[in-house]
């Protein structure tokens, strides 16, 4: 069925809310450092003895719908994706939004702030498409480089930002004081 990515204003952010960002967690990379501290830090698979589903959406208080009450959502863009007629996926980019620290007051940078694919049409290539429409949208507003953060509990996730060609540029093992097990993974594309 053809797949249709489109622009959309940011007030369908309700829409886009609707398509799961759930994910399973049966393994994550792990995070470790190596000769006290000295040695740098390891990055490696591991399978976990409990999986279990990690539910943004789930979180009271966040989501799609609250971005515009915590946001200046003005500049962002909302990239949706269409295959017959239906939702199955979207990405949201945040820009030129003086209230969001992580864009650091640039212009020229853009945050991949969210991207979901329906869970069973996941890996049939609808997160390339909208991320290839992400990083246009983001040239076409002079941005050189688009900037994501992800968790090292969400390997599909980071599978999926290195093919398409992100560097990992920041492990910080202490970013979520309420989730120590899990580790802030940055990363960044220049466009
Ligand atoms: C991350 C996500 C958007 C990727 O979208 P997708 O449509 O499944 O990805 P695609 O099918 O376009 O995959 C593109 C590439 O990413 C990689 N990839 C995607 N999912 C992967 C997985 N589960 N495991 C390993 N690699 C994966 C593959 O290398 C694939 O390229 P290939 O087909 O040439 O091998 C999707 O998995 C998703 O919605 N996840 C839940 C929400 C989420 O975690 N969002 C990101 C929050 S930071």
């Amino acid at each position: 069925m053809d797949l249709e990515i489109r622009e959309e204003p940011v007030g369908l952010l309700n829409e886009h809310a609707e398509i799961p960002i759930a994910f399973l967690v049966d393994k994550i990379l792990e995070v470790s450092v190596s000769d006290r501290g000295l040695g740098g830090i390891i990055l490696q698979e591991r399978a976990i003895d409990v999986p279990y589903v990690k539910d943004y959406g789930a979180i009271k208080g966040e989501g799609p719908t609250r971005w515009p009450k915590r946001f200046d959502v003005t500049n962002w863009g909302l990239i949706a994706a269409h295959q017959g007629g239906t939702r199955v996926g979207g990405a949201v980019v945040a820009f030129k939004s003086s209230d969001l620290e992580m864009l650091g007051g640039r212009n020229d940078l853009a945050i991949l702030w969210d991207i979901r694919v329906r869970p069973d049409l996941r890996n049939s290539g609808i997160g390339y498409s909208l991320f290839r429409v992400v990083l246009e949208w983001a040239r076409n507003r002079g941005c050189t480089q688009i900037r994501i953060e992800t968790q090292n509990v969400n390997v599909p996730a980071c599978h999926f930002y290195a093919r398409m060609g992100c560097a990992l540029e920041g492990i910080n093992r202490f970013a979520y004081p309420d989730l120590p097990e899990e580790s802030q993974l940055l990363w960044h594309l220049d466009l």
